[in-house]
Formats: C-alpha cells, structure tokens, sequence
C-alpha cells in the first residue's frame, strides 16, 4: 500500500493523502498585492481530493516585499481575497494554508515604501529584487534594532490572524531560502552581538518569537515552518550548519507544531538555479533525528523518491515541487490523478 496515498493528521487537521502542493510564488497579483481573479483561478484548478495545499508566500508588510507582484496579507483589505482563495481550495476538498514571509535584504527601496530591506546584520550581498520597473540590484540593507525586531514579530502575528480570518486552516511561516528568518540562523549573515546573534538559541529566537506570537491566536498546532538546511540560496552560509539546524529542529519540535517543512539542499528549483540535484536527500533525515512531529520533505523529489523517504521514515508527507511544474500547472491534480506523469508503477497500482 502506497504511503503516500495513506491518510494522515497534522496538527489537527486530516488529510486524506500526503501529497503536499508546495507554495510557488506565482507574482500575480493586483497592483495593491491583493488577491487577484486569475489567483483564485489557479487555485480553484487545484484539486487536490484531501490533501495539503500550500500558497504562494506572501509578505507580513511592506516593508517584507521583495517581488512585485507577490500578494500581502498585510492589510486588512487583503483579506477578502484571501477567502476567495480558502473558499475555492476548501470546495474541491483541500485544506489551505497560507505561507506568510519577510523577504529581508533581498529586496528594493522601489517596492519597500522607500525603507532600507532588513537584515540581521550588514553582509554585502548581491542579487536582484523584482520591482514595479522590473529587476533591480537589491538596494544597500540595514541592520534590524530591537524595535524593528518587536515590529516584525507583530507583522507577522497580524498576518497570520488576517489570513485566519479569511477561512485558511494553517499559516506556514517561511524561514527558509535566505529570507529574513532564515538569515538570523546563519552565523554568515547574524554577525550580532545582543540577545539575537552569537549562540544558536539566540540566533533562532526571532523565529520562535515569532511562532510564539502567532500560536497566540490558534495554537501551535496550525502552524507549519518552512525550512531549507544548507540551502545556497541568496547565498546563506554556516560554519556547522549540521549544529545549527540540528538544535534548531530541537526548539521547533519542543513548539508542537503542526509540521516541518524542510527543503533539501539538493533542489531542482528553476531551470537557472540547479543545485545538486542527483545527490540523496539528507535534511529531512538529519532533522528526523529531533523532530518526531509531521515532517514534510521537499527538494528535487518526484513520485517514487517521496514514496521512498516516507518508507524509510525520514518524512511523512511529500512535496513535488518540479513534478508539479514540469505540467506546467502546479496543482495537485497533477500527479494525484495521474499518476503516469511521474512515471511510477508504484503509484499507478496504488490509485
Ligand atoms: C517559480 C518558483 C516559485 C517558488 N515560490 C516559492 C514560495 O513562494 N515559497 C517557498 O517557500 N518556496 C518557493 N519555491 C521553492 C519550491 O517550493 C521548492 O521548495 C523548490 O523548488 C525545491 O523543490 P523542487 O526541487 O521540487 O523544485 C519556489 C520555486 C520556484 C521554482
């Protein structure tokens, strides 16, 4: 019997299979980072018959854009479009979550009300933000202080209670691929010296400031952090990222979360950013080891590699990112309902 197709609970959410449709940021939009018809469109094509499916990420505030054209749960006129999204997921049967980020310092003044992108700490970076006009160099960052700390951690409470509002089952926080949570777990990026860099714990107390603050409005257990260990995206770099993640993984399952998102460092990811995508999968094994809650892996699987880490116990529910894609439309239907796109006779057999 295929795993994969087996029922599971997260949190306190049932789910009649564990394919998970992963958040792909689609940057389509209203001018006004409102919800748009072709937004709920999509998502109204996601038949996903019972299983996760995961949003696009969308920013806490202004202040978090990095891609024009990426929605916001950041103001309250937001969230009627969010609902419009929950409703259209919820009709086909799938549970809606909302992945809320802050993009940090990969980001443009043109987008960000005209403030600095924020960063732990003053690392010369070089990437591009998506801006009205286009790509652009990211514009120079600026160290956080304590009260953009507080600050951020009330965005993103208030986005999570604003996505609540408009109906989604879970909200996913995105501390991964470089963006501004995740840049304050790695020592090359968090050179600071106060309560918030230096050791571990303090590198990773933002995050869990910050699912503190969100588990205040509906519990723990209806939130899901996403994760990307090793990853070289938006070239984040640590001296013991085994450590690291490690004791990170510790904290996060201490939380009683409702899942752990983790992304492999090997990623198909877009056709211009391959990284290592014939090794094994290692993260979710890695943080398996402290993690004993709901694991989704994600990272360059397709139908039998998910089925294969779900069998060995390193994950329990699969996202198939590139397998999605590669159809062209990133929906569940996709490989739920036919099965021949990811050319495996394990699954056929188990439909
Ligand atoms: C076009 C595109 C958009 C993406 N958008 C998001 C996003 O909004 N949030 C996120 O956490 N990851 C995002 N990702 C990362 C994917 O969810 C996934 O983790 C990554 O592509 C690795 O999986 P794969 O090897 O199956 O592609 C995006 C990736 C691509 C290629």
């Amino acid at each position: 019997m295929s795993k994969l197709f087996s029922p599971i609970t997260i949190g306190s959410i049932p789910l009649k299979h564990r394919l998970v449709m992963p958040p792909l940021t689609r940057l389509r939009s209203n001018p006004d980072d409102s919800v748009s018809d072709m937004m709920v469109e999509h998502y109204a094509q996601c038949d996903s018959d019972g299983g996760l499916i995961i949003n696009e990420s969308a920013n806490i505030s202004i202040q978090a854009r990095g891609y024009f054209g990426a929605p916001g749960p950041y103001l309250d006129n937001h969230i009627n479009g969010y609902r419009r999204i929950a409703d259209a997921v919820h009709a086909k049967g799938g549970l809606a979550v909302a992945q809320i980020l802050h993009c940090g310092r990969t980001s443009h003044t043109d987008i960000t009300g005209g403030r600095p992108p924020l960063e732990p700490s003053v690392i010369p970076f070089d990437t591009m933000a998506l801006t009205q006009g286009g790509w652009k160099p990211v514009s120079p960052h600026r160290a956080m202080d304590l009260g953009d700390i507080r600050q951020t951690v009330e965005d993103f409470r208030d986005a999570a209670q604003r996505a609540f509002d408009a109906g989604v089952d879970d909200v996913e926080i995105h501390s991964a691929n470089g963006y501004l949570l995740d840049s304050f777990l790695y020592d090359g990026s968090n050179k600071r010296t106060d309560a918030y860099g230096g050791a571990v714990d303090n590198r990773a107390r933002f995050l869990l400031e910050v699912l503190e603050a969100v588990s205040a409005l509906r519990g723990a257990d209806r939130i899901g952090v996403r994760l990307s260990p090793s990853g070289e995206w938006n070239d984040m770099v640590d001296s013991d990222p085994m450590a690291m993640f490690s004791r990170v993984g510790e904290l996060l399952y201490q939380f009683g979360l409702a899942y752990l998102h983790v992304i492999e460092p090997r990623i198909k990811g877009d056709d211009a950013k391959v990284g290592h995508e014939d090794t094994e999968p290692v993260a979710a094994a890695h943080l398996r080891k402290v993690f004993q809650g709901p694991i989704v892996a994600a990272g360059g699987f397709n139908g039998d590699s998910a089925e294969a880490i779900l069998e060995k116990g390193d994950a329990d529910l699969g996202d198939l990112a590139s397998e999605a894609r590669r159809d062209s439309r990133p929906c569940m239907n996709v490989y739920a309902r036919k099965p021949s796109v990811v050319s495996s006779t394990t699954w056929s057999a188990s439909m």
